[in-house]
């Protein structure tokens, strides 16, 4: 017996936490019929994969489930039926108000009950009974080990590889802790299991994600308990994998054999995200960040000495409430000492339930929005000096899709910079050298 091939289309918002999600949520569906497409139209099944960190990401998600409806009424006119999911940490923090505010959405669930998608979809077409049905529980039960074994829908060069979810750290301004739950790590032997599956698909450069990677600890297979320093060393081990990435990293979980990770193995590339948030001490502290300025200068110190010319990411937030002149400097010139090849800056952003939603001293928009730009400008200079620097460089690239420029691959470099290359389709998924000719402040060409 053929079953009837379904469409299903997912699309995604926040960091790569979720992006490694929607892979999952396709090689679960896969098996009852559905077949990703890239469009909305004319979709069996529609699931917004969803973000919560700031306002406007989760406005952005209730202006495309008013979109969504529309393709939904039209798919019914022509007597189909396309199922409205909300999943993700939108889904979590707001679960009942959005199937109350949304009529057309048949199903929110959050990011820890994937595995029970085949059951959910079952209970809205109609197999037991139709309902609408809101699932945010944190079951007990590793949602993990409950996914397919197979990995069909990662191909590329590329790929992603969650070791750790969760988050006990509850800075005041983050909603993490509420949406994906308390800190837990996968086992040593599932990580592995799963590195190697994806080697065997193709993937050479594999980033290995949490929200908060380097929390990571397990059981390893010689029965001690092993940090990420130690996973990475095994990792390395796997002949198809050239390439071993991170992210996101908290500076309180840099220990030694991280660093010395660095420092040993060549695989490990020479990039760090490491978010600092803002260079004031007093507003790390409201933040309740746990750790000083001086902490970070020594970690960035510390990962320089072993692997020079590392990139260095992190991430800022302007406009925390209580955050004076004098601090926003303090942030700025932290920037000008370190240097950053990528940074992310954003204002702060109120977000429901937190601490420091109920903090007071709020600073205004304007002024908000003025740091932000002037905090940016410095930034994108950064980072296009760092690009600039390897204009007239030979560098090995991982070539890792075709882009839409004709005759050109994208790439990756060591230092996670993307690449637009001149080469033949052919080469697609090769490490191949590759001169770099010009740059900006975000990309390279070569
Ligand atoms: N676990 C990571 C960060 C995850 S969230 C860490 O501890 O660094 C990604 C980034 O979003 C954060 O680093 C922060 O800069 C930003 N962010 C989180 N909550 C925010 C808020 N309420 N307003 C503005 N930016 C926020
Ligand atoms: Fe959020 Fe802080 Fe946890 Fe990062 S460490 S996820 S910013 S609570
Ligand atoms: Fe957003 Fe959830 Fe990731 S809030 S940043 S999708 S963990």
């Amino acid at each position: 017996m053929t079953t009837a091939r379904k469409k299903l289309f997912i699309k995604t918002y926040g960091c790569q936490m979720n992006v490694y999600d929607t892979h999952r949520m396709a090689d679960v569906l896969r098996p009852l019929g559905f077949d990703m497409v890239d469009v909305p139209e004319g979709a069996d099944m529609a699931i917004l994969n969803t973000c919560h960190i700031r306002e406007r990401a989760t406005d952005k998600v209730f202006s495309d489930l008013g979109r969504l409806r529309e393709h939904k009424v039209a798919k019914e006119k022509d007597g189909g039926q396309m199922l409205i999911a909300v999943a993700g940490c939108v889904a979590q923090a707001e679960g009942d108000v959005i199937i109350d505010r949304a009529k057309y959405v048949d199903m929110v669930f959050g990011p820890q009950t994937y595995y029970q998608l085949p059951e959910m979809v079952a209970q809205v077409t109609g197999a037991y009974g139709t309902k609408r049905i809101v699932n945010t529980d944190f079951p007990v039960d590793d949602k993990f080990d409950k996914l397919p074994g197979e990995h069909a829908s990662q191909k590329g060069a590329a790929a992603f590889l969650s070791i750790q979810e969760g988050c006990d750290k509850f800075c005041t301004f983050c909603v993490v802790p509420y949406t994906r739950g308390s800190e837990y790590s996968r086992s040593v032997a599932a990580i592995l299991d799963e590195a190697r599956k994806l080697s065997a698909n193709g993937a050479k450069d594999i980033t290995l994600l949490g929200q908060n990677v380097n929390a990571f600890h397990g059981e390893g297979t010689d029965g001690k308990v092993w940090g990420l320093g130690r996973l990475l060393t095994e990792l390395s081990e796997i002949p198809g994998i050239e390439r071993l990435r991170y992210t996101t990293s908290h500076p309180r979980d840099v220990d030694d054999d991280l660093i010395a990770a660095h420092r040993d193995l060549p695989k490990v590339m020479p990039y760090l995200h490491l978010p600092v948030q803002s260079g004031s001490n007093a507003i790390l502290k409201a933040m309740n960040r746990k750790h000083t300025i001086d902490i970070y200068y020594d970690i960035i110190e510390k990962f320089r000495a072993v692997q020079p010319g590392l990139a260095l990411s992190s991430d800022f937030i302007v406009g925390f409430p209580g955050e004076t002149d004098a601090d926003f400097e303090a942030t700025y010139k932290l920037v000008e000492d370190i240097g950053f090849a990528f940074a992310y800056a954003f204002t702060y952003s109120a977000r429901p339930g937190t601490p420091a939603a109920n903090m007071q001293n709020l600073v205004r928009e304007d002024i908000k929005t003025a740091r932000l730009h002037k905090l940016q400008a410095l930034l994108w200079s950064q980072h296009a000096a760092f690009n600039a620097a390897f204009v007239g460089k030979t560098i090995p690239v991982l070539l890792d899709g075709f882009g839409n420029r004709e005759g050109f691959l994208h790439g990756r470099t060591p230092h996670n910079q993307g690449i637009h290359v001149a080469a033949p389709r052919r080469l697609n998924g090769q490490t191949v050298d590759v001169v770099v000719t010009s740059s900006n402040a975000n990309t390279l060409t070569g």
